[in-house]
């Protein structure tokens, strides 16, 4: 199973403090140097969501890491004509759609891709023939997986946010909707990711689900960073992930 690592909230840091002087010397944390002592430790691949309020990551970090990263940039992104032709001139390895609400702390939920299919489409079709490879976030409900199947992605992402949330009486029901939505996806001859909420206690059981091929993680590792340097993070969640 492959790691991704989120680095988003590496730049909510940094904008807590210096958000209107990026390019000052004193700007830190760097993203670049973030995301290179990522891959340092094993990770195999940076991720980042260029949010249309640019609340963390803002256009130059996506540039910088475009030039810098050696493993792969995934692009999170929601779906609007801005952040599309951003994509499409940035040109990242993989991009994935999200749904995105200004007023969310994280992005919550799934993208309804039955709902939205039709603006999807288009915009999928644009990327693919720019060469990036789309991943649909969605939620591990078998409607959802079915859709995005049928718009011609490579991948989804299942969305761990439920089963991360979840009271420990609750744990097994949506462990069970993972297990037979990430099933269903290898059917559909899609790759199956996954993310969100994950952390160095639930892997053990996320790690369990069949078919996983790589999981996007960010707000355990950047903040187990603050305890023992991010490459040491990153060893952490790697270990963890493959017993
Ligand atoms: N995958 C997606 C699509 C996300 O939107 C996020 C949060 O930005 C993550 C993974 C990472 O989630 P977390 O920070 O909870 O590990």
């Amino acid at each position: 199973m492959k790691l991704g690592v989120n680095i988003d909230h590496v730049a909510t840091l940094r904008q807590a403090r210096y958000a209107s002087m990026l390019d000052h010397p004193n700007a830190e944390p760097g993203i670049v140097e973030a995301a290179s002592a990522c891959e340092r430790a094993g990770a195999h691949g940076i991720t980042v969501h260029l949010r249309a309020d640019r609340r963390h990551i803002q256009d130059q970090d996506v540039r910088r890491l475009r030039d810098s990263i050696v493993t792969k940039l995934n692009f999170e992104m929601g779906n609007t004509k801005e952040i599309l032709a951003i994509a499409l001139r940035l040109l990242p390895d993989d991009v994935c759609m999200v749904p995105e609400h200004r007023q969310e702390i994280t992005t919550e939920g799934g993208l309804d891709v039955v709902k939205h299919r039709k603006e999807l489409k288009p915009s999928i079709q644009r990327l693919q023939s720019a060469g990036i490879r789309v991943s649909l976030f969605i939620d591990p409900d078998p409607d959802q997986v079915e859709a995005a199947a049928e718009l011609g992605v490579e991948a989804v992402e299942l969305h761990t946010g439920a089963f991360a949330n979840a009271l420990k009486h609750l744990q097994t029901f949506e462990y069970e909707r993972l297990v037979e939505a990430s099933q269903l996806g290898v059917r559909s001859r899609l790759q199956v990711n996954a993310g969100h909420g994950i952390n160095y206690v639930n892997i053990a059981i996320i790690r369990q689900v069949p078919g996983l091929r790589e999981l996007n993680i960010g707000h355990a590792i950047v903040s187990r960073a603050i305890f023992v340097g991010l490459g040491h993070a990153v060893r952490d969640m790697l270990d963890a992930m493959n017993g």
